[in-house]
């Protein structure tokens, strides 16, 4: 008996060897205690296309500067603790990869705008998260639920307010927003969003207290619908669209 032997077409085949090559990325920086000013500097540093800004940012301060000062912790896009001004777009720098970027041109990165320059790629959050408070943005319900029982919600009210729910805080739409840079005292698209959040949440009964907060010479009115604040964002949250949400809750009175 005769074995025939299949040619197998899908057989894997090695992958073409990924060459490394110089990237250079011109970082602004800035140390409070030498800089009156902050100041452009140039590195050049050895990455593959699918490395990332977080991974040449590691190799620059590993190896180069270990002064260099930049704030990451989950580097997967979870925590929002890296978001920065990229070729001039505000992104996270643990989710874009080199390879998206002309890299035929320096790369310039950036700290994020609107908010105090603390140090290099890092800005004092507070004046963020102040904002954020000032929405109260968690759950008030005026009775308890029945004795052992979830507070029911039917999918549809689960919906409502689905995607605002995505938010990481990472502050890259209030940072792209020009209202914001003229105004800090705006409550920004990321305190909307997520006041959003519990405005159009069913099992909530402070709807109409966060409506009046925004309500305000500094609240939803200041939204010149711009829509930087909704390129910006990396959980791809429809902010522009939410904020009219909110608006219109205002209008009406209630959600
Ligand atoms: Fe970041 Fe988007 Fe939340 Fe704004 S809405 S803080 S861009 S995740
Ligand atoms: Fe600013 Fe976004 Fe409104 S960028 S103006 S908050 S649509
Ligand atoms: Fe956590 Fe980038 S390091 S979102």
């Amino acid at each position: 008996m005769s074995t025939a032997v299949l040619e197998n077409s899908s057989a894997p085949t090695p992958e073409a060897p990924v060459e490394a090559f110089t990237v250079t990325l011109i970082i602004r920086r800035f140390d409070p205690d030498k800089d009156s000013e902050p100041r452009w500097e140039d590195f050049d540093v050895q990455m593959f296309a699918t490395d990332r800004i977080l991974d040449a940012l590691h190799k620059i301060k590993w190896e180069q500067d270990g002064s260099l000062t930049f704030r990451r912790s989950c580097a997967h896009g979870i925590c929002g603790s890296d978001a920065m001004r990229i070729n001039g777009r505000n992104r996270l720098a643990c989710k874009t990869l080199i390879k998206d970027l002309d890299i035929t041109k320096p790369i310039y990165v950036e700290a994020i705008k609107g908010l105090p320059l603390e140090k290099d790629l890092i800005v004092d959050m507070e004046p963020f998260f102040a904002s954020y408070r000032e929405v109260q943005p968690f759950l008030q319900a005026n009775s308890a639920p029945e004795k052992d029982k979830e507070r029911i919600q039917s999918v549809a009210d689960r919906a409502r307010f689905d995607d605002t729910t995505k938010c990481i805080l990472c502050a890259a739409c209030t940072s792209s927003c020009p209202v914001f840079w003229t105004d800090g005292q705006y409550f920004g698209p990321a305190a909307i969003v997520n006041a959003h959040r519990f405005i159009f949440d069913s099992r909530d009964d402070a709807a109409d207290v966060r409506l009046d907060i925004l309500n305000d010479k500094e609240g939803v009115w200041r939204c010149r619908t711009t829509f930087n604040c909704t390129e910006a964002c990396p959980r791809g949250i429809q902010i522009t669209q939410a904020i009219a949400e909110v608006k219109q809750a205002v209008l009406r009175g209630r959600r």
